[in-house]
């Protein structure tokens, strides 16, 4: 039993400049822009979407994870239009008092704003403050060099290399582990 994760109404938070909103069935054109990108898919464990309609069961898994209490994902919007998002993050997979693992993505015109450094911020607060999550975890594929930079400027500490952790396609992947404790955000 997650006693801290919201009883039903999705918990919108703020950063300076952008909403986290819920994910909608009004942001399928975005989510369709955002992982039908090569770019932005090239290090995850999913094919590319090829249909706009493709979008519809990645915002069913959302909502999913949410109304099943085992995960949180935000679409990452300016306050004056919710309508649209830039991107995502949030928590794949939430164990109640223990640990939560975050991931992100942003369509790639948005790329290098700053937008990830601030809004993961954000979300970390939420999970240690409201979620009482003692700690967060990323993983991260060899070669992602954004990703990895923007977890080390975000204090996160890189534990090492996983061998063989992921497996997708027939193909075994090794996997950067990243961390960060709520005692390294009191520090
Ligand atoms: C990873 C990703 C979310 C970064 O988001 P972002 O908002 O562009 O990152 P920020 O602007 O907050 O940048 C943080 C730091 O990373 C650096 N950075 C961002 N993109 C970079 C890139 N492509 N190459 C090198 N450094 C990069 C920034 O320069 C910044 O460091 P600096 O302050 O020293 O200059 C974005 O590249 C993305 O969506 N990638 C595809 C999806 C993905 O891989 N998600 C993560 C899976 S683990």
């Amino acid at each position: 039993m997650n006693a801290n994760f919201p009883k039903s109404d999705f918990p919108v938070l703020f950063s300076d400049r952008f909403k986290l909103v819920e994910i909608k069935d009004e942001h399928r054109n975005d989510i369709f822009e955002l992982f039908g990108d090569d770019s932005v898919t090239q290090f995850y464990n999913i094919t590319t979407l090829q249909r706009v309609e493709d979008a519809d069961a990645i915002i069913d898994h959302f909502r999913t994870r949410f109304a099943d209490k085992k995960g949180i994902r935000w679409g990452i919007a300016e306050p004056t239009n919710e309508a649209k998002i830039l991107g995502t993050i949030g928590f794949n997979s939430i164990i109640p008092e223990h640990k939560a693992q975050l991931g992100y993505d942003l369509k790639s015109a948005q790329w290098k704003r700053g937008i990830i450094t601030e809004v993961i911020d954000c979300v970390l607060n939420y999970a240690f403050n409201n979620l009482n999550i003692n700690r967060v975890e990323a993983e991260v594929m060899p070669g992602n060099y954004a990703s990895e930079r923007v977890l080390e400027k975000n204090g996160f500490l890189k534990e090492g290399l996983f061998r063989d952790w992921m497996f997708w396609n027939n193909r075994h992947y090794d996997m950067y582990i990243y961390s960060v404790l709520k005692s390294d955000r009191k520090k």
